[in-house]
């Protein structure tokens, strides 16, 4: 039995503890019910299920048209799928941002409605006020800087963040703000591989990174990138563990070929 069969449920505690034992914690999005079971099943610590969703399940250009109602529908049937992952729901474009009243009851709907067992909330020293509300309740806050999606335009583009100098040390301040605010990780997408280093060895909570490097206390991908299941584009830090787009595509067309030449349902797929 390894170190991560031993952990019956991986909780803010237990991360906090594996970042102590420097062991890695491994992360990945997920947004339906069978794939969620197949990657807790697999072992997997935390599953994100990301805003991310607006772009790879349902088509959009960017995260900034997702809902609350899509992120409850979402996190509601990987929670149901999930023993033993930490299971995250990521707050939408605008359900935290108007004021910390609105984005705690957000928050409570995703552990209330959803199942999650904590929240991911975009932003630095902005968000830190919300963020000390929301884990002073009771919720558990994943903070996420550097290249945060919901400012795509104000960034004008995805692109590395915290290159120069003054950069860098506002990012690595306000991973310092979040942590003092509550939050109990913190995911660190696209800055260098130092800086994350820094910031990773600044914190007493982990940092989960995508795109920053090895020294990270984990790495989060997004699932439908790194099993090749989405082809519109593939960032340069996505590793793609398997292509199965390209065995979906080959199993959809023997299906299509046995339908039409009669050869299914055979005798044994026949009640
Ligand atoms: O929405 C998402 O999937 C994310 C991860 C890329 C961290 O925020």
């Amino acid at each position: 039995m390894n170190k991560q069969e031993k952990i019956s449920k991986i909780t803010t505690a237990v991360v906090r503890e594996m970042k102590k034992r420097k062991e890695k914690i491994a992360m990945l999005t997920a947004y339906d019910y069978s794939t969620a079971a197949v990657l807790d099943q697999s072992g997997i610590d935390i599953l994100l299920v990301g805003d991310s969703l607006g772009m790879v399940i349902l088509g959009y250009d960017s995260t900034l048209p997702v809902t609350m109602e899509d992120m409850i529908h979402h996190t509601r049937a990987v929670s149901r799928a999930t023993k033993r992952a930490m299971v995250i729901g990521d707050m939408p474009f605008m359900s935290y941002q108007v004021t910390v009243e609105e984005a705690l009851y957000n928050a409570g709907r995703f552990l209330q409605e959803a199942g999650a067992h904590g929240v991911k909330l975009e932003g630095g020293r902005e968000v830190a006020e919300t963020t000390r509300r929301i884990t002073s309740t009771g919720i558990p806050v994943m903070s996420h800087l550097g290249l945060t999606p919901q400012s795509i335009h104000q960034f004008g583009g995805f692109k590395v963040q915290g290159e120069n100098d003054a950069a860098a040390v506002r990012i690595l301040e306000d991973a310092k703000i979040l942590e003092e605010a509550g939050a109990f990780s913190i995911v660190l997408e696209c800055v260098p591989a130092t800086l994350a280093k820094t910031i990773t060895q600044s914190l007493t909570i982990p940092t989960i990174g995508i795109g920053a490097g090895i020294d990270c206390d984990g790495q989060v991908l997004v699932v439908n990138d790194m099993l090749g299941m989405f082809e519109k584009f593939t960032p340069r830090f996505v590793k793609k563990y398997a292509h199965l787009n390209v065995q979906m595509k080959e199993a959809v067309q023997k299906y299509i070929e046995e339908v039409r030449t009669c050869t299914f349902p055979d005798k044994e797929h026949t009640l």
